[in-house]
């Protein structure tokens, strides 16, 4: 009897000692800045099975002396993708969207120019909803020099961001003039998938940027959206990024925080505006 790939493949044990939770932790921290919290050791352990799966290795240790061995970095990026969180949606976090259209916007008016950065865009709804912003906002919306930078560190949402292929159930709470508006409707299957068009698309430049590392942009942005990705890293690396952060905004420039995040207890020099709303002043 031929044997198949798929007989050949090991059984995979993923059982996580505390040891092998340990390197996985101190790997993560190394080279993504996420501080795992402890007791997560079922879900890292599941979201690893795919990459074990992948690799045809059957246990944790081994996927680890295999991320060791690698001296191209590509195990372990992946290894990084699979532990990323990714959860957003369109117009998370609405009193955003509102501050960039009625404080932002108009400082912005005599040059109509925008420069913004959205790090840690996830699958794209938070670019993307920006552009639905200023296009709703500005009646001269296609003669402004409007530019935003979408990072993460996921390869995997980036494609999904770049693929602007949203289902139904992601586009719940916009209205149908602007679903209709901002995506075309495509059959696949049985459910209608929604492309974002070509307007939406224009603005925005995705690319991937682990914010651990060296940034080969310069700025000056009038705007960072960091939001719901500081809370997955400690103090220390959170007040590095923000003072980073800091330098590549211009003076007046704004960083834009989840709500659930904020930098009381850093040293930082921004000033507060409002919740999750911080302003560099010079
Ligand atoms: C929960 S999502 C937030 C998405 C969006 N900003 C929002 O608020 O809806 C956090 C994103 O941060 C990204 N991320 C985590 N660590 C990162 C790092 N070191 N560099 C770049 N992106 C990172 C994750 O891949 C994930 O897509």
């Amino acid at each position: 009897m031929s044997t198949t790939a798929q007989e050949t493949l090991p059984d995979f044990d993923t059982t996580l000692s505390p040891a092998t939770y340990k390197k996985i932790r101190e790997l993560i921290h190394q080279h993504a800045g996420i501080a795992m919290p402890e007791g997560k050791e079922a879900l890292v352990a599941s979201r690893l099975r795919r990459r074990l799966k992948a690799c045809g290795i059957s246990t944790i240790p081994e996927y680890l002396d295999f991320i060791t061995r690698d001296s191209t970095g590509t195990e372990l990026r992946a290894m990084i993708d699979v532990l990323t969180t990714n959860k957003t949606s369109f117009f998370r976090e609405e009193a955003h969207f509102r501050y960039l259209t009625e404080q932002v916007v108009p400082e912005a008016r005599s040059s109509r120019r925008l420069r913004l950065w959205s790090a840690g865009c996830s699958t794209g709804q938070e670019p993307y909803t920006t552009v639905i912003c200023l296009a709703e906002t500005l009646s001269d919306f296609g003669s402004w020099d409007i530019r935003i930078l979408a990072t993460d560190i996921s390869d995997r949402v980036l494609a999904e961001a770049k693929a602007g292929r949203y289902p139904r159930h992601s586009l719940e709470g916009l209205d149908d003039a602007i679903v209709r508006k901002y995506f075309s409707s495509e059959a696949d299957g049985s459910e209608p998938v929604y492309v974002a068009k070509p307007i939406l698309r224009k603005p925005i430049r995705f690319a991937r940027l682990n914010l651990m590392a060296q940034w080969p942009m310069k700025g000056p942005f009038d705007v960072i959206f960091c939001r719901n990705v500081m809370i997955y890293f400690d103090k220390p690396t959170q007040e590095r990024l923000v003072n980073r952060f800091h330098a590549l905004l211009r003076p007046g420039g704004h960083l834009l925080i989840g709500h659930s995040e904020s930098l009381t207890g850093l040293d930082h020099p921004y000033e507060y505006i409002a919740p999750a709303t911080y302003q560099r002043k010079s």
